[in-house]
């Protein structure tokens, strides 16, 4: 936990595809469309986010492959890649949502290649499966879920409405 705890303030702009630069310095009479941490990532000021129902249920979509799969994950993704230009200097960031999301179709898409015989793991699903687990410890989500089965297969009950942030607005400035 005390490792988890430490890289808590690392800043996590490192898609290794994307020259993204990482040290934003604004005045302080601009508009504020960032909202800055001291030591940590900043973030995009879009307001308050509506909290909305989501109801958690087992899909046909989103298969780990095919071409519907790779269509549906791809979709997540708004076409630019999730990259906005913020503060005075009109700096370059990824959105952090897009980030996780296309990490989870990297290591999709990594994973199905493994089980069609292809050798090796692919570095940026490395990185993904890591950065993945960071924004998991770092959300510390405490919401509970129900434990039917302590010993079966399917131990806890995820099924259900969840109450969500209302992802739906930080898809808006893309379109
Ligand atoms: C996914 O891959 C498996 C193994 O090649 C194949 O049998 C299956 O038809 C594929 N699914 C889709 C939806 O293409
Ligand atoms: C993967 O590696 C194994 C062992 O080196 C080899 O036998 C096999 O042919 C390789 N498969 C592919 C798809 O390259």
């Amino acid at each position: 936990m005390r490792a988890a705890r430490r890289t808590l303030f690392v800043v996590l702009c490192i898609l290794p595809l994307l020259p993204v630069k990482c040290s934003p310095v604004f005045g302080s009479n601009e508009p504020v469309q960032i909202i800055m941490h001291d030591e940590a990532s900043p973030t995009w000021n879009l307001g308050p986010l509506d909290e909305v129902l989501m109801d958690v249920h087992n899909t046909g979509n989103y298969q780990l492959n095919g071409s519907q799969a790779d269509a549906q994950w791809e979709a997540l993704i708004p076409a630019n890649g999730g990259l906005v230009r913020l503060g005075p200097h009109q700096e370059l960031f990824m959105v952090s949502m897009y980030h996780q999301l296309k990490c989870l179709d990297i290591i999709r898409r990594d994973y199905f290649a493994g089980s069609m015989g292809k050798n090796g793991t692919d570095p940026l699903t490395r990185h993904c499966l890591n950065y993945i687990r960071q924004m998991v410890l770092c959300r510390g989500d405490r919401r509970l879920e129900c434990v039917v089965d302590p010993f079966g297969e399917h131990a806890v009950q995820v099924r259900g409405t969840q109450t969500c942030h209302d992802w739906r607005l930080v898809y808006d400035h893309f379109e």
